[in-house]
């Protein structure tokens, strides 16, 4: 005897919306040989059916996604609209509270409210899946509940953002300025026409914190990770990077240690002949360190319709085959409450980039501030003077706190010879 369809319901016709509608038409043969009965769409819901190039025709069709996710006949609700407030929360709730699984790319409403959602999915006895959200097509979220599962995870880092990746990337190679290629990038469509929350490093704290529950099994927490984007980063910069042997990259970094957990997201050094400088472009990269496995690095495509749509579509074929997983790695009743260490509190070494009048003192006085809170130069880079100009000049330390490297700064940007204000990105080991 068959097994019945699995009844899907989707919400949003956008970029990944449809990417799923044509990813679920185009490989419903292969989808339902390996889940061993088809998986068929019931009902759309979007805000209108014009131009979009994929037939709909045999779909209930709703403009109110909060009643499809009330009443549509469908097993699963997948919500592809996105932001953390509104219709997406609103119809992610009614589909839970109506005993349905839900399938989400919106990784700002799993961030805001995943604590709760969770545990609504959990009383209702159905699946709260949400791959698409964190770094696209790369399987990372199904990496660490279930491959991973044998490990005790250290930490988990990556370039989570391919608009700041593909800026980055753009920087270096043609040696242009942060204004210019975001603009150009906007231009190709390839940033968002508001891109803050890109370049500011929301989107990548979004999945940071995400990450940071799945992987040592706490609770959410995105209010309390470090975010810094890449707006102050210059052409200058990413040369001086190069010259240094480093590539700069917007990284997420969370770990777990002594009973605190770390959550920080900003630009960061890390050095050339390591496997992350080299994920360029718009590409995605996230690596693990566990303490059997050792490290584990994926890389792949973090946005656009297929590589999305494709991991919409695994969570979607988990519950055809009645694979039903806690939201978070484990229950979320048992998801521990771990504090996250004050970004002062980090230790690790800096990246330093001054711009000095050129004249006798100069570097004593620098020297004395970093010496007078404890911050150990390690190497110092200094551009030949044009007449006149203030001198860029750079420098790396050893490993400090945050706390120093920033009462050094603070004291090195009153000195009078200091003529913009000093410019800092941490180095990664
Ligand atoms: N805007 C993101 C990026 C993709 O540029 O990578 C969706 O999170």
């Amino acid at each position: 005897m068959p097994k019945e369809a699995l009844k899907v319901a989707i919400a949003g016709l956008g970029t990944v919306g449809g990417g799923t509608v044509k990813v679920l038409q185009n490989h419903a043969d292969e989808i339902a040989a390996r889940c061993g009965r088809p998986v068929v769409i019931t009902a759309v819901a979007a805000l209108s059916k014009e131009g979009l190039g994929f037939d709909i025709s045999g779909y209930a069709w709703y403009d109110d996604a909060v009643a499809m996710a009330k009443d549509a006949d469908a097993d699963v609700f997948v919500e592809l609209i996105g932001g953390s407030e509104g219709v997406a929360r609103a119809a992610v709730e009614a589909a839970l509270n109506a005993g349905r699984h839900v399938v989400t790319a919106n990784k700002a409403l799993i961030a805001h409210h995943g604590k709760a959602l969770s545990r609504l999915a959990e009383s209702k006895g159905v699946s709260l899946n949400y791959e698409a959200a964190v770094a696209g097509g790369i399987p990372v979220i199904k990496s660490i509940r279930e491959a991973l599962a044998g490990n005790t995870l250290k930490r988990v880092q990556g370039i989570m953002n391919g608009t700041c990746n593909y800026i980055l990337t753009t920087m270096r190679e043609e040696g242009l300025d942060f204004d210019k290629v975001l603009k150009d990038a906007q231009d190709l469509g390839y940033a968002e026409a508001d891109p803050s929350f890109d370049i500011d490093g929301v989107d990548t704290a979004h999945k940071l914190a995400i990450l940071t529950s799945v992987a040592f099994g706490v609770e959410l927490n995105f209010k309390d990770v470090h975010v810094e984007g890449i707006r102050h980063i210059s052409a200058v910069d990413i040369q001086f990077a190069e010259e240094l042997g480093y590539r700069i990259k917007l990284l997420g970094v969370a770990s777990r240690e002594n009973g605190t957990l770390e959550q920080r997201v900003h630009p960061t050094m890390v050095p050339l002949d390591s496997p992350l400088a080299h994920v360029e472009g718009v590409f995605n990269a996230v690596v693990i360190d566990g303490d059997e496995v050792d490290t584990v690095m994926q890389v792949g495509r973090g946005a656009g319709e297929r590589p999305t749509a494709s991991a919409v579509v695994g969570d979607i074929t988990d519950i055809a085959r009645g694979i039903s997983l806690p939201t978070f790695s484990v229950p979320a009743d048992k998801l521990e409450s771990v504090p996250t260490r004050d970004m002062n509190e980090h230790v690790g070494a800096y990246y330093v980039r001054l711009s000095l009048l050129d004249q006798p003192g100069v570097f004593a006085d620098v020297a004395a501030a970093l010496r007078d809170h404890q911050v150990s130069m390690e190497s110092m880079i200094q551009r030949a003077r044009e007449p006149g100009e203030p001198v860029p000049v750079v420098l790396t330390t050893h490993e400090t706190t945050e706390a120093n490297m920033r009462a050094a700064l603070d004291a090195i940007a009153k000195l009078d010879s200091v003529t913009e204000k000093p410019r800092m990105i941490r180095i990664e080991g």
